[in-house]
């Protein structure tokens, strides 16, 4: 079902400005802010005692000096993280961000989010639920809130804590596959979130005409991009959205 309440830009900065700033963090969106880019896409998932923070992998050691699964850890050891230095020196010290301190953040800012309820194995798609959609929509106006999942189960849930109207959902898709609207009415999802590489043409114009929001994840690429315009995409989920920038 379509949103009108959403105001989704064309740009939209994948983790935050991820090529210019350690993914998922405080200093990814300000980043982007800095660059003109009104919107980002981030990951939340829980911490070992329910705090929700942003977050993409099940584990920590890529985007962090620890090592370890983000499921054993507590709010008093996450703050002793560093989630920066990995990026780069100018970073260390960066903290994980909490959901509270990034939605605190974004509304500062006047952005908009992406937020990707993401569900990595083992890991429970209710309580993240409960924890982290109330908190985005008490935070922030349905025109700058979409929340998008791969897993059925959290959307179907965010669906029935929202209410019918309240909460734009989009369904997180690798191709779009024939089941792409029985997956959409399931949760009245009012967007498709395809990967660029895997959109077909034909596809992509049956999503749009039906009147869903189309968007497509991570393309860097503007030139190898520009064909899906034309088909009906109206927002690129990007690491780099300047290189999409006239
Ligand atoms: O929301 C689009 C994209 O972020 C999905 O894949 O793995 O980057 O979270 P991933
Ligand atoms: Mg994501």
């Amino acid at each position: 079902m379509p949103d009108a309440a959403l105001a989704l830009p064309r740009l939209i900065a994948h983790r935050g400005l991820s090529a210019r700033a350690p993914e998922n963090t405080l200093a990814a969106v300000r980043a982007a802010h800095a660059v003109g880019v009104t919107w980002v896409e981030l990951d939340v998932q829980l911490l070992g005692d329910g705090t929700p923070v942003i977050w993409h992998d099940a584990g920590l050691r890529r985007c962090s000096d620890r090592r370890g699964r983000l499921a054993d850890l507590d709010l008093a050891a996450a703050r002793r993280l560093d989630a920066g230095g990995w990026f780069g020196e100018a970073f260390r010290g960066e903290p994980m961000a909490t959901l509270e301190a990034m939605l605190a953040l974004l509304d500062a800012l006047d952005m908009g989010v992406n937020l990707e309820l993401k569900v990595n194995r083992g890991r429970d798609p209710r309580a993240l639920v409960e924890a982290a959609v109330p908190a985005v929509m008490a935070a922030l106006p349905p025109s700058r809130r979409l929340l998008s999942s791969f897993n059925d189960a959290a959307l179907a849930h965010a669906r029935t804590l929202a209410g019918p109207e309240a909460l734009s959902l989009g369904v997180l898709v690798e191709g779009v596959g024939r089941d792409w609207r029985r997956r959409c009415e399931a949760v009245t999802a009012c967007s498709v979130h395809a990967d660029w590489k895997r959109l077909k043409a034909a596809r992509a114009r049956e999503v749009s005409e039906a009147g869903y929001r189309l968007l497509c994840y991570t393309a860097n690429d503007p030139a190898a991009f520009a064909p899906r315009w034309e088909w009906g995409v109206e927002a690129v989920i990007s690491d780099d959205p300047t290189r999409f920038m006239p």
